[in-house]
């Protein structure tokens, strides 16, 4: 593999006290690095997608908390704000919680900014751990189509789905990423497609739409996608268009699997109805890039939701640090949650 995580970074806390974050709207053209030096350049930084992916924005999240804090804004004031820049990723909300509980135990912004470094360590041993489990779970399976981008640009690590792929390359095992475009920001073609390329893990990109008639087509072993909130029953909060590919591949009969860490379990969430989902705006649907000319009519009415519910029934296993949840989910991802 060419690229590490440690030679990439997504994101990386710098002693001059900013975030520093590859500015993910800028691939595949261009690897450039943005600092975010305050909470409002964090928030702007998440809200854009500059620094994306579930794992990511809850790191981040702590780090914008901790600047909001150093620039003298009311911790609860500016907690408030850094959490609600995206509403579904349950790491966000608990990234931004953890550093919080750390300054009002009577600590200083420094201390926030610890939290973010232990979430980014913690984040690097999930992903290795998850790699693992995956690919011991789906040895044998060598053609695997993936949804948006769960790898190294996404986390701090190898990344979740893609860091089943990862680990299979790194055992030396024969590994196909069929990656879906994934509309309407594209972060399977822009982001999945690039990195792989890097890694020099062969993959085959396709549009959302192509993904039914590939699944059943025969070509493709497994399916593996990230989560951004499991509810407590297993259904899975992802990307938009999961749901769909969950549902293709279930009518192909090709196993579906679900990876994450743990600690995107939201117990307080019974089913995937209480999972919010974050809407978007319409101009991410009409144009194909910002500024260039819209495709419809500019003020056409959009239906623009980021993310989508897969129902636990559709999810064959959820691939965590500490092992597979198979169903029934619930009892599996509370029997791997239960203290060793
Ligand atoms: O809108 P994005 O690009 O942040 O959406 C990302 C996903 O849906 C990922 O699958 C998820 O966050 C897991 S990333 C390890």
């Amino acid at each position: 593999m060419t690229t590490s995580p440690q030679a990439l970074r997504a994101l990386e806390w710098i002693d001059a006290g900013a975030l520093r974050i590859i500015d993910q709207r800028e691939l595949p053209g261009r690897l450039s690095r943005v600092d975010l030096a305050s909470a409002d350049d964090v928030i702007d930084a998440i809200r854009t997608l500059a620094v994306r992916g579930a794992n990511s924005i809850g790191s981040a999240g702590a780090f914008g908390f901790a600047l909001g804090v150093r620039d003298g804004e009311e911790p609860r004031a500016v907690a408030a704000r850094v959490a609600a820049a995206r509403p579904t990723a349950v790491a966000l909300r608990e990234g931004v919680a953890q550093a919080a509980a750390a300054v009002s135990e009577g600590g200083s912004w420094r201390d926030a900014v610890r939290v973010g470094t232990a979430l980014l360590e913690q984040d690097v041993e999930d992903c290795a751990r998850i790699g693992e489990a995956g690919r011991i779970e789906l040895a044998g399976a060598t053609s695997i189509l993936t949804h948006c981008n769960t790898g190294i640009l996404a986390t701090a690590g190898i990344g979740t789905a893609l860091g089943v792929v990862y680990a299979k390359a790194a055992a030396g095992e024969d590994v196909h990423v069929y990656s879906t475009e994934t509309r309407p920001l594209r972060q399977g073609l822009r982001l999945t497609v690039w990195e792989l390329q890097q890694a020099e893990i062969p993959v085959t990109a396709l549009v959302d739409s192509a993904a039914a008639a590939l699944l059943h087509s025969g070509a493709v072993d497994a399916v593996v996608v990230g989560a951004d909130r499991i509810a407590a029953n297993g259904d899975t909060a992802n990307k938009v268009g999961t749901f769909s590919v969950a549902l293709a591949a279930r009518d192909a009969g090709v196993p579906f699997y679900v990876a994450a860490p743990l600690s995107a379990v939201d117990v307080t969430a019974a089913d995937g109805g209480a999972i919010p989902i974050e809407l978007r705006g319409a101009e991410e649907v009409l144009r194909e890039d910002p500024g260039s000319a819209p495709l419809a009519a500019a003020d056409t009415d959009v239906w623009n939701p980021s993310f989508d519910v897969t129902p636990a029934r559709l999810i064959d296993g959820i691939i965590t640090e500490r092992g597979v949840a198979h169903p029934d989910l619930g009892l599996g991802l509370a029997a791997l949650a239960r203290p060793a």
